[in-house]
């Protein structure tokens, strides 16, 4: 090779690495393509055009910081309006918002019906950390995450609490319908330090493995869920610990389908979770879902369900369940230790296909 083209080959890979070592600004749309060609990308505030996502495909390494708050044109489609991926990023959002324009979409329907609303919100399929980052009104179901290696979540807000309140649309219910706060079918997750306000799980997990859950304040929806479980799916390693769980129908629930087959969910800790106000059960674990308390199917294996210490505290509605649990025939096994378990208020439930529980007694 000639002295010549060999310097010129240096040359072009000395520019090429200078090349990514930049800050890519966003103000607007336009700028994304350039912006993500730079491992240190800032976003300012901007409005996203309605029917478009907002997809940052990030360089390895890449540190995100938002400087302003995003918002979305309104129209009915299927989302999702936020994606990010890349491997090992740091995102901070430095308090800043994704106002997901929920009222816009609201008619108490949710996933159900109604109009379309973009679902997830929120695609997260980064590793590394996402942090302070704040969701207001999201259409319906905020975050979906799928890491593809480890991942905190951490000091993030989703405030969906104005869908409490029906609207013209929603016939008297609560506007917000299907407004889950995390859902995640991943591994190697922490999501901590985090305020969920929503009218769904704050947290469900659907399958994977080594997913910390801790210190997170959930309020308004339906607990921190292990479920819904479907067919084929494997559930090892969740630790739900130090979680503060309030005005919720229940607090910790593993659901699982009725019908589903093949299934193994197992090694399901929880410890220093407490709740008040809760609606209708402290802890449910159900093997009929959809149906609540029905005819439970026996097709998910559901092992190594423990409360370890610290204790965790429930408080029920008077009206409400303490504890339910509803088994398939012998799909239930092993020994549970539920002595770091209190439940106060309302009335026992059943624990019905399911003999292995120790150190706790209604
Ligand atoms: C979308 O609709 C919501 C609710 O009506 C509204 O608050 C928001 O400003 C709208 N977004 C834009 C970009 O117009
Ligand atoms: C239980 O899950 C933890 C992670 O939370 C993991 O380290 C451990 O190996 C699992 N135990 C079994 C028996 O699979
Ligand atoms: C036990 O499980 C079987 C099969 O899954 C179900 O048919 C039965 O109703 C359950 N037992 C009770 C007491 O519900
Ligand atoms: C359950 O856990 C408690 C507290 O760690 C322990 O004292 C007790 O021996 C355990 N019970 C069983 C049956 O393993």
């Amino acid at each position: 090779m000639k002295l010549q083209s060999l310097l010129s080959l240096v040359l072009l890979a000395a520019s090429s690495y200078a090349g990514s070592d930049c800050t890519g600004t966003i103000n607007s749309m336009a700028d994304v393509t350039a912006a993500v060609k730079c491992t240190t990308v800032v976003m300012n505030s901007f409005t996203v055009p309605a029917g478009q996502t907002l997809n940052l495909d990030l360089l390895t390494g890449t540190t995100v910081t938002m400087n302003g708050d995003i918002s979305f044109g309104n129209q009915t489609w299927a989302g999702p309006l936020f994606q990010v991926s890349g491997t090992s990023i740091t995102f901070n959002g430095n308090g800043h918002t994704f106002n997901g324009g929920g009222p816009f979409y609201w008619d108490g329907l949710g996933g159900n019906g109604g109009v379309t609303k973009p679902a997830p919100m929120m695609k997260i399929k980064i590793s590394g950390t996402y942090s302070n980052v704040k969701v207001l009104n999201s259409p319906a179901r905020t975050y979906s995450v799928s890491n593809p290696g480890p991942l905190v979540m951490d000091g993030l807000t989703i405030d969906n609490s104005l869908g409490d309140q029906p609207n013209s649309k929603s016939n008297g219910l609560a506007a917000g319908h299907n407004t889950d706060g995390f859902d995640c079918s991943t591994t190697d997750l922490t999501i901590q330090n985090s305020v969920i306000k929503n009218q769904d799980d704050c947290l469900a997990i659907n399958k994977g493995s080594n997913i910390v859950f801790k210190g997170n304040t959930c309020s308004g929806g339906h607990g921190i869920s292990v479920g819904s479980i479907s067919s084929g799916v494997t559930v090892n390693g969740i630790v739900i610990s130090g979680n503060t769980i309030i005005n919720n129908d229940q607090a910790l629930r593993i659901k699982t389908d009725a019908t589903a087959t093949g299934s193994t969910v197992t090694n399901i800790t929880y410890s220093g979770n407490t709740a008040t106000g809760l609606r209708l059960f402290g802890v449910l674990i159900d093997q009929s879902y959809p149906s609540t308390l029905g005819t439970p199917g026996s097709g998910v294996a559901l092992s190594a369900v423990n409360f370890v210490s610290p204790q965790t505290s429930l408080s029920v509605n008077s009206g409400a369940q303490r504890v339910a649990v509803n088994c398939g025939s012998g799909s239930c096994t092993g020994s549970w230790n539920w002595s770091n378990l209190k439940v106060s208020g309302g009335s026992a439930g059943k624990i019905v296909n399911f003999s292995g529980i120790t150190g706790f007694t209604q």
